[in-house]
């Protein structure tokens, strides 16, 4: 079992990044300190780390803003945290934001990642056990039709600005593997929900506009299909990996649950309407299909046998008692999405979509 000492978490402010640094927090078998190098572009909030800030701060959890694109940034938090493990999470990740405009995802998804890796190169020559996880997902596997998965040998098949500069990224960490010998691992994830996502992805917007009375947009026919798996089920897996995961290995991450996303609509208006008082189909009314994603990915489905079967991890959610706390937090958690959502998001979705949403 690897020993992990001084974490350097990227995007730890984000959705993923923060639920896995208050996990990792109370994790038992990890007694180390955590860095949480974050940019707070308009998906981070310090907000989201309260409690851990609160419980942690200045003694195991240490927060530092910056780019990761910043050379000097990342190779001084290097040095003085003395660094022996990343968990690379800061990303540009909102597929539609891609399309509207890439060059933030080819700098922060593709360049940031090579000057992590440079970093990691030059400060840890010589450093027994250092190692260095990427954040990766299965978009980089292209769209399946209704049959098949992806696997860890699947070719790449990238077929947006986002999924292409993941994509990108991942190939630069294993070309790092092979050419230097650092010691590396790759993650594929599924699609995440859970409590702290900003609230532009499907089931924390649905949950948002369903609450507002407000439209519910469905892209295209609403049929295409996402894995869905919870957040805390992504970071058990990251967990296994970084302890056990072998170097130079990638590890599929899924939740082995598809959902065609109109079904999912369905299920969150009867859902909220069971928590809101009102009669089951009132809020599908708010339903309504709009132009679909250029280039949308028609289905995702991840085979993450191998995971379960090198490292012993298996999803410990089921969908239905997930999506309950998950819509449960969100209702008490009003004042995060009104506070995160007042910001550049709402900006951009001004400028990019009118008042649809
Ligand atoms: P998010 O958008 O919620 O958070 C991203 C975080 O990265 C934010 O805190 C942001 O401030 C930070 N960041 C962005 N650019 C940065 C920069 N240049 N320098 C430093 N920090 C920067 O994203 P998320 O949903 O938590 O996703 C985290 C990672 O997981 C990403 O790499 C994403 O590709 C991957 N992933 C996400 C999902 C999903 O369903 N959300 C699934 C599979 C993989
Ligand atoms: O598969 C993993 C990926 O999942 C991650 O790599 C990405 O970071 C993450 O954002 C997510 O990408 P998706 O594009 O699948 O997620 P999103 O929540 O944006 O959309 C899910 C599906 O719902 C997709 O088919 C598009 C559709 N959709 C989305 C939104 C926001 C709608 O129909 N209406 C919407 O308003």
């Amino acid at each position: 079992m690897r020993k992990l000492q001084n974490i350097l978490v990227t995007g730890g402010a984000g959705f993923i990044g923060s639920n896995f640094i208050r996990n990792l927090l109370g994790e038992k078998d990890f007694e180390g300190r955590v860095i949480n190098l974050d940019k707070l572009t308009y998906a981070g909030n310090l907000e989201n780390l309260k409690d851990v800030e609160k419980n942690h701060g200045g003694k195991r959890y240490f927060f530092v803003r910056a780019d990761i694109c910043d050379s000097d940034a990342v190779n001084r938090v290097f040095r003085e945290h003395d660094i022996d493990t990343v968990v690379h999470f800061a990303a540009e990740s909102h597929v539609d934001r891609s399309i509207h405009g890439p060059a933030e995802f080819i700098k922060t998804n593709f360049m940031g990642t090579f000057i992590l890796l440079e970093a990691a190169r030059s400060c840890w020559q010589g450093k027994e056990g250092a190692h260095f996880h990427h954040i990766s997902t299965d978009e980089v596997y292209g769209s399946l039709g209704e049959t098949g998965y992806f696997f860890e040998n699947t070719p790449y098949d990238p077929r947006s600005p986002y999924s292409a500069s993941k994509a990108s990224s991942d190939h630069l960490v294993n070309a790092y593997c092979h050419t230097y010998n650092l010691s590396v691992t790759i993650s594929n994830c599924s699609n995440n929900y859970g409590p702290y996502q900003f609230p532009e992805k499907l089931i924390p917007l649905m949950i948002s506009n369903i609450r507002e009375e407000k439209n519910l947009p469905v892209y295209g026919d609403g049929r295409n299909i996402r894995d869905w798996l919870h957040v805390d089920d992504h970071n058990s897996a990251v967990w296994a990996i970084l302890t056990k995961g072998k170097s130079g290995e990638t590890y599929n991450i899924g939740g082995e649950n598809e959902w065609e996303n109109i079904k999912l609509v369905h299920v969150l208006c009867e859902k909220m309407a069971g928590f809101l008082g009102k009669e089951k189909e009132y809020y599908k009314k708010l339903i309504s299909y709009v132009k679909d994603r250029a280039g949308h990915d028609r289905r995702y489905a991840i085979n993450c046998d191998k995971i379960k079967k090198e490292l012993g991890w298996k999803q410990s959610y089921d969908f239905n008692s997930g999506l309950d706390m998950t819509i449960k937090w969100y209702l008490e958690n009003a004042v995060w999405i009104a506070n995160v959502k007042s910001g550049e998001y709402q900006k951009w979705m001004e400028k990019n979509y009118g008042t649809r949403a």
